[in-house]
């Protein structure tokens, strides 16, 4: 190893460091901090932020850079190197002023989103994203990009992905899963869900919740599960995964299935390499590729037959009455009931990608200048009559509902579908490569598949691309013909459909 690249190395791993603190600074706000406690820590996490920023963008760092001639064939070389590089540009790209003053709006848009949220009043909050949405344009404009503004900013958590592509990836998806819905709506049997809305003990969750991702692979050793109002995964390191969860004794699904999808973000972590703790090479890809994993395990395991076969007899004995006259189909067919819903967070897997297609749709609109914020309840509510053929009665029910816009998050909400997307062509590819997979999850074995997602995917690290890991892993581009399939052969028999 070369001088140059050890010290190139020490300093990453040092960001790395200051970013686990403020992972783990984060996680104890949203769990166990006092709520007084908000205005120390609002002064620890901006000053993090700042050495972050600072640390980021350092001349040190670019003279080390302009140290490296190649990675000699090395790709764990090669990966610190090249993604490196990709954080100090963007980081020297934006004066640290704008980052401040974006910082600061965010914390006030936070709290008058809130309280617009509360009265219903969109107005309240509008001010404070026409400022967000016009900082993120400069932002943007500093990054550079090719075709347009949006590139700039889904590159932050999709690298390499570009706006146009998605766009057309969308629009196939769009416009098969309206029709898909129809179907299902048509369809001769329908699901009951109100047996999921029964009693379902806290405690009971709980353990029962443990016990699931235990079964497929979360490590306790390494790991920890606690409760917070927005269910999150996070922690410092391999040996440190922190997931949250959040419970409703009065529905089945929120706690189980929310604890399952972050075990998938939790197993993710875990399985990324020890030894490149605090670099690229042991970070993952991106957030779409997250999401796969967290999506994998939440639905497409999660929510399927032979899962519930290894399990129901468990789950009826630990809630005794509440499943004890509901038989495995019926049980089967209530967790995957699919109905056009207002809040993204409780969608269905199979309208959910709507929701998304509608943020992305309006996101691209604003940040090109086609939108502007004073007509975005409007042009929400007509999104949703023409995607999901339902229309908020609210725009807290509507516009308001998510969080991400008020922390000036935007380019965030399409590696939710592409998680999806990513997921269904990876399972497809692991059924390829484990021909009785069914089988074994049917017997409680999970670990083979664990194992198969450990070596093709968590393995890499941030060497490739999502999209170059899709074409390693598959042999076939982002598509979403295996999500499409996938949902067919899943919902076929639950909703009757020949
Ligand atoms: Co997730």
């Amino acid at each position: 190893m070369s001088d140059a690249y050890r010290q190139l190395v020490q300093q990453i791993s040092e960001i790395g460091q200051l970013e686990s603190v403020e992972a783990i600074l984060d996680w104890d706000q949203e769990t166990y901090m006092p709520p007084r406690g908000v205005h120390a820590r609002a002064e620890q996490l901006s000053l993090l932020a700042r050495l972050i920023h600072d640390r980021r963008s350092d001349a040190v760092v670019g003279d080390l850079l302009g140290q490296m001639n190649g990675a000699g064939g090395d790709p764990i070389r090669e990966t610190n190197i090249r993604e490196t590089r990709r954080i100090y540009d963007r980081s020297v790209k934006v004066p640290s002023n704008l980052i401040g003053r974006i910082a600061k709006i965010s914390t006030h848009a936070k709290s008058a989103w809130g309280e617009a949220r509360r009265d219903n009043k969109f107005g309240h909050f509008a001010p404070h994203l026409k400022e967000l949405v016009e900082l993120k344009r400069e932002v943007a404009d500093h990054i550079g990009y090719e075709q347009e503004r949006y590139d700039a900013l889904l590159d932050e958590f999709e690298p390499g992905a570009r706006t146009a592509d998605v766009a057309v990836v969308f629009s196939r998806l769009r416009d098969a899963l309206r029709q898909f819905v129809a179907e299902l709506r048509d369809a001769p049997k329908q699901p009951d869900t109100s047996i999921l809305k029964r009693h379902y003990p806290q405690e009971k969750q709980a353990e029962f919740a443990h016990m699931l991702v235990e079964a497929i692979g979360f490590s306790f050793d390494k790991g920890r599960i606690d409760v917070s109002t927005h269910p999150f995964c996070s922690g410092t390191s391999p040996c440190d995964v922190r997931l949250t969860t959040r419970y409703d004794e009065k529905f089945f699904s929120m706690a189980i299935f929310g604890t399952l999808h972050e075990a998938g973000h939790g197993l993710y972590e875990q399985g990324l390499g020890n030894e490149h703790m605090f670099t690229p090479m042991g970070s993952a890809t991106s957030l779409g590729i997250h999401e796969s994993q967290s999506r994998l395990w939440e639905n497409i395991v999660g929510r399927s037959r032979a899962f519930w076969e290894y399990f129901y007899k468990n789950a009826q004995s630990m809630f005794g009455p509440s499943l004890a006259d509901v038989s495995l189909d019926s049980f089967v067919g209530a967790i995957n009931a699919v109905h056009p819903s207002l809040i993204r967070v409780e969608a269905d897997e199979v309208t959910y990608n709507l929701h998304i297609i509608l943020r992305f749709e309006l996101e691209r609109a604003l940040l090109d200048g086609r939108l502007d914020v004073d007509d975005i309840p409007e042009a929400w509510n007509a999104k949703m009559e023409e995607l999901l053929g339902i229309r908020p009665g609210t725009d807290t029910l509507g516009c308001l509902q998510d969080i991400h816009w008020s922390m000036g998050t935007f380019g965030y909400f399409p590696t939710y579908a592409l998680g999806n997307l990513y997921a269904s062509q990876f399972y497809a590819k692991a059924e390829t490569a484990i021909p009785d997979l069914a089988d074994r999850i049917r017997r409680g074995d999970f670990a083979t598949l664990l194992d198969w997602l450990r070596e093709n995917i968590h393995h890499h690290g941030r060497r490739y691309r999502a999209d170059k890991l899709v074409e390693i892993v598959t042999g076939e581009s982002l598509s979403v013909e295996p999500f499409l399939s996938y949902l067919r052969n899943k919902f076929s028999p639950i909703y009757g459909l020949t």
